[in-house]
Protein backbone atom coordinates (compact mmCIF):
# COMPACT_ATOMS: atom_id res chain seq x y z
CA UNK A 1 0.00 0.00 0.00
CA UNK A 2 0.96 3.08 -0.93
CA UNK A 3 0.31 6.11 1.15
CA UNK A 4 2.26 9.69 0.54
CA UNK A 5 1.70 12.25 3.65
CA UNK A 6 1.80 15.79 2.15
CA UNK A 7 2.30 18.59 4.61
CA UNK A 8 1.71 22.45 3.76
CA UNK A 9 3.48 25.67 4.82
CA UNK A 10 5.63 26.36 8.21
CA UNK A 11 5.10 22.54 8.70
CA UNK A 12 8.89 22.09 8.27
CA UNK A 13 9.49 24.28 11.45
CA UNK A 14 7.30 21.75 13.45
CA UNK A 15 9.20 21.34 16.58
CA UNK A 16 9.97 24.61 16.52
CA UNK A 17 7.08 26.79 15.81
CA UNK A 18 4.07 27.49 18.77
CA UNK A 19 5.45 24.44 20.91
CA UNK A 20 2.21 25.17 22.89
CA UNK A 21 -0.34 24.14 20.00
CA UNK A 22 1.81 22.08 17.47
CA UNK A 23 4.47 20.26 20.10
CA UNK A 24 8.09 19.58 20.13
CA UNK A 25 9.01 16.66 17.97
CA UNK A 26 9.97 17.83 14.26
CA UNK A 27 7.93 15.91 11.40
CA UNK A 28 11.45 13.90 10.68
CA UNK A 29 11.09 12.47 14.20
CA UNK A 30 7.86 11.80 13.79
CA UNK A 31 7.74 10.13 10.75
CA UNK A 32 10.60 8.13 11.19
CA UNK A 33 8.68 6.55 14.18
CA UNK A 34 5.51 6.03 12.24
CA UNK A 35 7.56 4.21 9.41
CA UNK A 36 8.98 1.97 12.24
CA UNK A 37 5.55 1.12 12.93
CA UNK A 38 4.06 0.39 9.96
CA UNK A 39 6.97 -1.37 8.07
CA UNK A 40 4.94 -2.85 5.55
CA UNK A 41 3.28 0.49 4.19
CA UNK A 42 5.05 2.33 1.64
CA UNK A 43 5.45 5.71 3.28
CA UNK A 44 6.15 9.03 1.75
CA UNK A 45 5.93 12.16 2.93
CA UNK A 46 6.45 15.80 0.86
CA UNK A 47 6.56 19.36 2.43
CA UNK A 48 6.29 22.37 0.77
CA UNK A 49 5.46 26.04 1.51
CA UNK A 50 4.50 26.63 -1.96
CA UNK A 51 0.86 26.71 -3.15
CA UNK A 52 1.38 25.78 -6.52
CA UNK A 53 4.30 22.82 -5.70
CA UNK A 54 1.76 21.26 -3.70
CA UNK A 55 -0.56 21.15 -6.40
CA UNK A 56 1.99 19.37 -8.90
CA UNK A 57 2.35 16.95 -6.21
CA UNK A 58 -1.15 16.05 -5.28
CA UNK A 59 -1.61 15.70 -9.46
CA UNK A 60 1.51 13.44 -9.59
CA UNK A 61 0.37 10.85 -6.79
CA UNK A 62 -3.07 11.29 -7.12
CA UNK A 63 -4.46 8.44 -10.01
CA UNK A 64 -1.79 5.81 -8.57
CA UNK A 65 -1.15 6.02 -4.87
CA UNK A 66 -3.84 4.27 -2.48
CA UNK A 67 -3.97 7.16 -0.23
CA UNK A 68 -2.82 10.90 0.50
CA UNK A 69 -2.70 12.47 3.93
CA UNK A 70 -2.95 15.95 3.36
CA UNK A 71 -2.21 18.81 5.96
CA UNK A 72 -2.38 21.76 3.62
CA UNK A 73 -1.79 24.18 7.03
CA UNK A 74 -2.89 27.59 6.15
CA UNK A 75 -4.01 27.09 2.51
CA UNK A 76 -6.82 24.68 4.05
CA UNK A 77 -7.90 28.28 4.76
CA UNK A 78 -7.50 30.00 1.31
CA UNK A 79 -7.19 27.57 -1.43
CA UNK A 80 -9.60 26.90 -3.95
CA UNK A 81 -6.56 25.60 -6.45
CA UNK A 82 -5.36 22.93 -3.81
CA UNK A 83 -9.20 22.15 -3.23
CA UNK A 84 -9.95 22.18 -6.80
CA UNK A 85 -7.01 19.37 -7.51
CA UNK A 86 -8.00 17.23 -4.42
CA UNK A 87 -11.36 17.03 -6.30
CA UNK A 88 -9.59 16.34 -9.60
CA UNK A 89 -7.55 13.30 -8.55
CA UNK A 90 -8.95 9.40 -7.98
CA UNK A 91 -6.47 9.09 -4.90
CA UNK A 92 -8.78 9.08 -1.53
CA UNK A 93 -7.69 11.90 0.26
CA UNK A 94 -7.95 12.56 4.22
CA UNK A 95 -7.18 16.08 5.29
CA UNK A 96 -6.06 16.11 8.46
CA UNK A 97 -5.03 18.98 11.12
CA UNK A 98 -2.62 18.65 14.06
CA UNK A 99 -4.58 21.27 16.17
CA UNK A 100 -8.54 21.63 16.74
CA UNK A 101 -9.22 24.39 13.81
CA UNK A 102 -12.51 24.53 15.10
CA UNK A 103 -11.37 25.89 18.54
CA UNK A 104 -8.70 28.56 17.14
CA UNK A 105 -9.64 31.73 15.10
CA UNK A 106 -12.46 32.01 13.06
CA UNK A 107 -10.77 32.00 9.59
CA UNK A 108 -9.43 28.20 10.67
CA UNK A 109 -13.24 27.04 10.60
CA UNK A 110 -13.71 26.95 6.88
CA UNK A 111 -11.64 24.42 4.90
CA UNK A 112 -11.59 24.67 1.39
CA UNK A 113 -10.60 20.56 1.05
CA UNK A 114 -13.05 19.17 2.96
CA UNK A 115 -16.09 18.86 0.80
CA UNK A 116 -13.15 16.66 -1.38
CA UNK A 117 -11.86 14.77 1.34
CA UNK A 118 -12.62 11.06 2.02
CA UNK A 119 -12.78 12.27 6.02
CA UNK A 120 -11.21 14.51 8.02
CA UNK A 121 -9.19 14.30 11.08
CA UNK A 122 -8.49 16.93 13.82
CA UNK A 123 -7.24 18.18 16.72
CA UNK A 124 -5.22 15.03 18.27
CA UNK A 125 -1.78 16.35 17.72
CA UNK A 126 0.57 14.60 15.75
CA UNK A 127 -1.65 11.39 16.22
CA UNK A 128 -4.02 13.04 13.94
CA UNK A 129 -1.76 11.52 10.68
CA UNK A 130 -1.26 7.73 12.23
CA UNK A 131 -5.35 8.44 12.91
CA UNK A 132 -5.86 9.10 9.22
CA UNK A 133 -2.98 6.11 7.97
CA UNK A 134 -4.78 3.26 10.08
CA UNK A 135 -7.84 4.41 8.43
CA UNK A 136 -6.34 3.59 4.89
CA UNK A 137 -5.17 0.22 6.63
C1 LIG B 1 -2.86 23.33 10.90
C2 LIG B 1 -3.95 24.33 11.25
C3 LIG B 1 -3.92 25.53 10.32
O1 LIG B 1 -4.94 26.43 10.64
C4 LIG B 1 -2.59 26.24 10.43
O2 LIG B 1 -2.52 27.30 9.50
C5 LIG B 1 -1.42 25.32 10.29
C6 LIG B 1 -1.49 23.98 10.87
C7 LIG B 1 -2.79 22.17 11.90
O3 LIG B 1 -2.22 21.15 11.56
O4 LIG B 1 -3.29 22.29 13.03
O5 LIG B 1 -0.37 25.72 9.81
O6 LIG B 1 -3.14 22.78 9.63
Amino acid sequence: MKIIIINGPNLNLLGKREKNIYGDLSFEEFFRILEEKYPKVELSHFQSNIEGELIDKIQEVGFTYDGIILNAAAYTHTSVGIGDAVKAITTPTIEVHISNTFGREEFRHHSYISAAAKGVILGFGLQSYELALQSFL
